[in-house]
């Protein structure tokens, strides 16, 4: 197996990670949103990519999901752990919690989302109807077992387009569909992910509640501080997980 972590907002690297090498690459989709940094934990080797550049700079909209997924597979990448900043919409998603998603709805328009649209040999049409690694979740679900750290090992991933935050309505909406989480970026890299026969699984960190969830304005302060919180316990987990 050859992990990557891919990370999100507030995880733009790992400190805890043994910096051996790093690359620029370059792919037929254009530049990935940073250059690959190899490491390893735990005495295991990974490879970890900042999903919004480093320093963090690039918009989930923008984010170019199909160089980033590329350039993993071309790594000889066969297991990815994306870290996701989310907003919770279920009651037990309070901020600073951890989730391994299930499932996830794609409300988000106009990005790349396939490398399956030009000289192709036949149409292809991927299974998608488990999202995630049914394995790799279940290794993530272990990791966080043996070291006692808390999450919600199922849920429903909503995936808007952002980078604004979502209407009272909006979530009401979403709540309604049954999303657990809401998020700006778990999608299109889950399918992409599928494409190319890479196993993938979302590790949501809990920032805020969701618009309305709770009375009030969400503030860039109070994301970043629960996310301070939620992140330490991500990297925890990713200790595990290289533990494993
Ligand atoms: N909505 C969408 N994406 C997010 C949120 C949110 O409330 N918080 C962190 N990422």
């Amino acid at each position: 197996m050859t992990l990557a972590i891919i990370g999100g907002t507030g995880l733009t690297q790992i400190s805890d990670l043994d910096i051996t090498g790093q690359q620029t690459l370059d792919t037929p989709y254009g530049k990935p949103s940073a250059d690959y940094v190899f490491g390893e934990m735990n005495g295991k080797k990974l490879i970890f990519l900042a999903r919004h550049g480093n320093p963090h700079r690039i918009p989930p909209h923008k984010i170019n999901y199909r160089a980033n997924i590329w350039g993993l597979k071309q790594l000889g990448v066969t297991d990815i752990v994306a870290v996701a900043a989310v907003g919770g919409i279920a009651k037990q998603m309070a901020p600073g919690h951890l989730a391994i998603p299930d499932q996830i709805i794609d409300y988000s328009y106009g990005r790349e989302h396939t490398f399956f649209a030009d000289n192709l040999e036949h149409v292809n049409h991927i299974d998608f109807s488990e999202p995630y690694s049914a394995l790799l979740r279940k290794r993530i679900i272990q990791a966080a077992h043996n070291a006692d750290i808390m999450i919600t090992a199922s849920g429903t991933y909503g995936c808007t387009q952002g980078p604004r935050l979502e209407t009272i309505a909006e979530i009401r909406r979403m709540a309604q569909d049954k999303c657990d989480l809401v998020g700006m970026t778990g999608m299109p890299e889950a399918s992409l992910a599928r494409e190319l026969e890479i196993n993938y699984a979302n590790l949501s960190v809990v920032a805020n509640w969701g618009a309305g969830i709770v009375p009030g304005e969400i503030t860039m302060a109070e994301i970043e501080k629960n996310l301070q919180v939620g992140m330490s316990k991500a990297i925890a987990l990713l200790q595990a997980i290289t533990l494993l």
